[in-house]
């Protein structure tokens, strides 16, 4: 009983976030490089300011990040000293190709990913690699308007046969896109949209979105070509919508919310535009331009697996006058039966358990939780020792939800990745000191510290789930 006995455990991360480096190995710049910390993130991340390059008057915290870059071999070391049987993380797309529409990759980059990929190797561990994690090349933004334009499928495209084919004999398991929903809520970081003056903006959210669906479709279609040992993952932002009450505006409010959020979900998975969408869409005048071959393509292609990320619930009040919880990129109704993170997001472990049901419900494929972490402020010791009671209490919570979910309810689950094993900078806010590592980084909000790592108590405490197959919480 419990979780089988290939269970994958492991961690979460993506390269802008922990790499780095961002000028060494022929890097190219890409959109998450310029997103600044501090009070123009927001308008930046959303479309609402462009800002393509740096300047002296803003900090970048991708520029060092946690300098994964030159210390993946102790992170990956660590890893493996926890148990972890896979690990996930993200190519940054400028590695390969620093302005996204060269023929020639970057051998320098596509060295560094393989050197990555076997030392974590060396200790056991399986990589999971999201293709694009919410990553860009600026050069492809200047030059055809980043997702708008349909020619990034074929860039895309491009970087996935290089990748699929050069690291054959290290992955087998891909995700597309990370989080694939957020292009409706930070399309900069989701698509690398700027929008200009006047332009209808949600026209140009479901046009991307569109050439991203139809690059995933192909993408799975190729990763099956290159090797049939290759499965491929959808990944969106999941998280159940609760109507605020049982007032029927409440429910309808939530069911929109939900539909809104699993329409990428129903096309990657189901294979093609469910019927609420097309009629929406339509009534908008949003519904995407589409060549001839797109509805094929769709349908032909479909995931193998689900993969989401999930934080927390969220609540819908038909009214738009109730107190608002924040959430991660999401805002929603503030619920009154739960507890909130020192940011705000609500905490929600049986949340957890009526999504991995919904999904399961709702798809009947085999699913992977590759998000799911408490980001809090920790203060370390003299040493530099970090007591974290809170992030384990959260974790097990969540995990146990999880293991009721597949010994109690049924659902199909291949494992689980936490975010994020190591602490590294927020893609929401570009802070650092929301934490949500194992293992400490002596990096401060202000970029001063040692980049030293110390295992925080939650480092043995995970190492403990994974020996013991998570009876153990
Ligand atoms: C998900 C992203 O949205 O949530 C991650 O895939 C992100 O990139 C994580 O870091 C947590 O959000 P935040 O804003 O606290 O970093």
């Amino acid at each position: 009983m419990g979780f089988s006995k290939d269970f994958l455990w492991g961690g979460a991360s993506a390269a802008n976030q922990c790499e780095g480096g961002i000028d060494e190995g022929g890097r190219g710049l890409a959109n998450v490089d310029v997103c600044p910390a501090g009070a123009d993130r927001n308008a930046v991340i959303t479309g609402h300011k462009k800002m393509l390059r740096m300047d002296g008057s803003h900090r970048y915290p991708a520029a060092e990040a946690v300098d994964f870059y030159h210390r993946f071999r102790e992170d990956i070391r660590l890893f493996g000293e926890m148990g972890f049987k896979v690990y996930r993380m993200s190519i940054a797309w400028t590695r390969i190709f620093p302005h996204g529409d060269e023929e020639e990759p970057e051998e320098e980059g596509l060295r560094f990913y393989e050197d990555v990929f076997k030392e974590c190797r060396k200790y056991g561990i399986q990589p999971l690699v999201t293709i694009s994690h919410f990553d860009c090349p600026v050069y492809l933004i200047e030059r055809y308007g980043g997702w708008r334009n349909r020619k990034m499928v074929d860039f895309y495209l491009h970087l996935c046969r290089i990748l699929f084919t050069r690291y054959k004999d290290y992955v087998t398991h891909w995700l597309t896109f990370n989080e694939i929903n957020m292009i409706l809520h930070a399309p900069f970081m989701g698509a690398g949209l700027c929008f200009e003056e006047g332009e209808d903006e949600e026209k140009t959210k479901y046009q991307a979105a569109h050439h991203e669906l139809v690059a995933s479709a192909l993408a799975t279609k190729l990763a099956h070509e290159v090797n049939p040992e290759n499965k491929v993952g959808c990944m969106f932002a999941a998280g159940s919508v609760y109507p605020y009450s049982c007032r029927p505006e409440d429910v309808w409010e939530a069911l929109l919310t939900d539909q809104e959020n699993y329409f990428f979900v129903d096309v990657q998975s189901r294979g093609y535009y469910p019927s609420y969408a097309v009629k929406r869409l339509e009534k908008r005048g949003v519904f995407p331009q589409m060549q001839p071959e797109d509805k094929d393509i769709l349908r032909q292609y479909p995931v193998d697996f689900i993969s989401f990320s999930y934080y927390n619930s969220r609540c819908i009040a038909a009214s738009k006058e109730q107190e608002k919880a924040e959430g991660n990129l999401f805002q929603s109704a503030k619920n009154p039966y739960l507890k909130f993170s020192g940011w705000g997001w609500p905490i929600d472990p049986l949340g957890f358990r009526i999504t991995l049901n919904e999904i399961y419900d709702r798809y009947q494929k085999p699913m992977f939780v590759v998000e799911n972490g408490l980001g809090a402020a920790d203060c370390p010791d003299g040493e530099g020792y970090v007591e974290d009671d809170y992030r384990i209490e959260y974790l097990r919570e969540h995990i146990r939800a999880m293991r009721a979910a597949v010994e109690e309810d049924g659902v199909d689950l291949m494992g689980y990745t936490s975010w994020a094993p190591i602490d590294l900078i927020s893609a929401g806010t570009g802070e650092m000191k929301k934490r949500y590592g194992f293992v400490y980084v002596d990096k401060q909000e202000d970029g001063s510290g040692t980049l030293e790592r110390i295992k925080k108590k939650s480092f043995y405490w995970y190492q403990h789930v994974i020996k013991t197959n998570g009876e153990e919480l």
